[in-house]
């Protein structure tokens, strides 16, 4: 059964390979939320901060801050969400500080990672469920995920805890995070890639994970900065032909055999990925930007929004 559109889950998870363009298709689609009056949250995890900046707005570290009306942005590190977590358990910040500040139970904080991960996870899906005055805290909130391996680390540890921490709050907090991260009415995760081969290979991994072993909806696949493609087959013979011409004729005939090489690959990748993947596809070109900014994601935004 199809689930909601994209827009309308209450948790959008955006992961995929390192620097395929995560945070910019992040970005992207709190725009467009916004723009349909939904209040939005968008975090990051434990990262040099993107989001914000790609918004226009300077970085806002760990506290929760508004980037533009109706979208606000957050980092969720592991050490501030600790302190949350902990505050929040025992209430009191003297009890806290006597606790979770003293030496030896920072070393534990570090050596058992998951930990790190339940806490910042534990932060994300607290907002996600969060009411103020009888109303969800965020209409939408979109989670700027780590690459592949680590948010599948990130996202599998409720279930993980699930398997092994025996009855108590440790075990209730990974009963509420996991249904709330398998519900497909809330909860979809969606795929960035650039149609080239080891993003396409590691989307096709991960895609795999989501189905198997976190059991999360899967959205959409994003796949970024594809190449347009501008000549036709024989144009390319002719421009081969220009090849040994003097300069520019020659360099620039060259560089467009090679332009057009590149999109024909990358017309395979994109072909690669949609038959592997079946998911909906939304294809964001590559754009000649200069500075990569929020005048970029609007662009990106404003083309994501004729299909989403
Ligand atoms: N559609 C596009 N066209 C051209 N360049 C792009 C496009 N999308 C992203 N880029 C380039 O790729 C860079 C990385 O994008 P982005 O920061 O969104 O990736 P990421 O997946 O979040 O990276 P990381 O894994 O480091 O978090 C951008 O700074 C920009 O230079
Ligand atoms: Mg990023």
């Amino acid at each position: 059964m199809p689930g909601p559109s994209l827009l309308d889950r209450r948790l959008l998870i955006v992961t995929g390979k390192g620097g395929v363009g995560k945070s910019t298709i992040s970005a992207a689609l709190a725009l467009l939320a916004a723009r349909r009056g939904k209040r939005v949250l968008v975090c990051e995890v434990n990262a040099q901060e993107r989001i914000a900046p790609l918004l226009g707005a300077p970085p806002t570290g760990s506290v929760i801050r508004e980037a533009r009306p109706g979208i606000s942005t957050v980092v969720v590190n592991p050490h501030d969400s600790m302190r949350e977590y902990g505050l929040m358990v025992l209430k009191f910040r003297t009890i806290y500080e006597a606790v979770f500040e003293n030496r030896v139970v920072r070393y534990f904080l570090k050596v058992i990672p998951s930990l790190a991960e339940l806490v910042m996870l534990g932060k994300i899906l607290h907002e996600v469920r969060a009411r103020d005055a009888g109303r969800p805290r965020w209409d939408l909130v979109i989670l700027d995920a780590p690459a592949t391996g680590h948010a599948v680390q990130l996202l599998r540890v409720p279930a993980a805890l699930l398997d092994t921490v025996p009855a108590g709050p440790l075990r209730a907090d990974a009963q509420w995070m996991q249904g709330l991260l398998v519900d497909p009415r809330a909860t979809a995760l969606s795929i960035v890639t650039l149609p080239e081969e080891m993003p396409v290979n590691e989307a096709i991994e991960l895609d795999t994970q989501v189905r198997g072993v976190l059991g999360i909806a899967r959205g959409a696949l994003f796949v970024n900065a594809m190449p347009e493609r501008r000549f036709e087959p024989a144009e390319r013979e002719l421009l081969l032909g220009l090849q040994g011409e003097p300069a520019p004729l020659g360099p620039a005939a060259w560089a467009a055999v090679l332009q057009s090489r590149r999109a024909e690959q990358a017309e395979r990748y994109l072909g690669r990925a949609r038959a592997a993947l079946d998911l909906p596809t939304h294809v964001v070109p590559l754009l000649p930007a200069e500075e990569w900014g929020p005048a970029a994601v609007e662009d990106v935004a404003a083309l994501l929004g004729e299909e989403i």
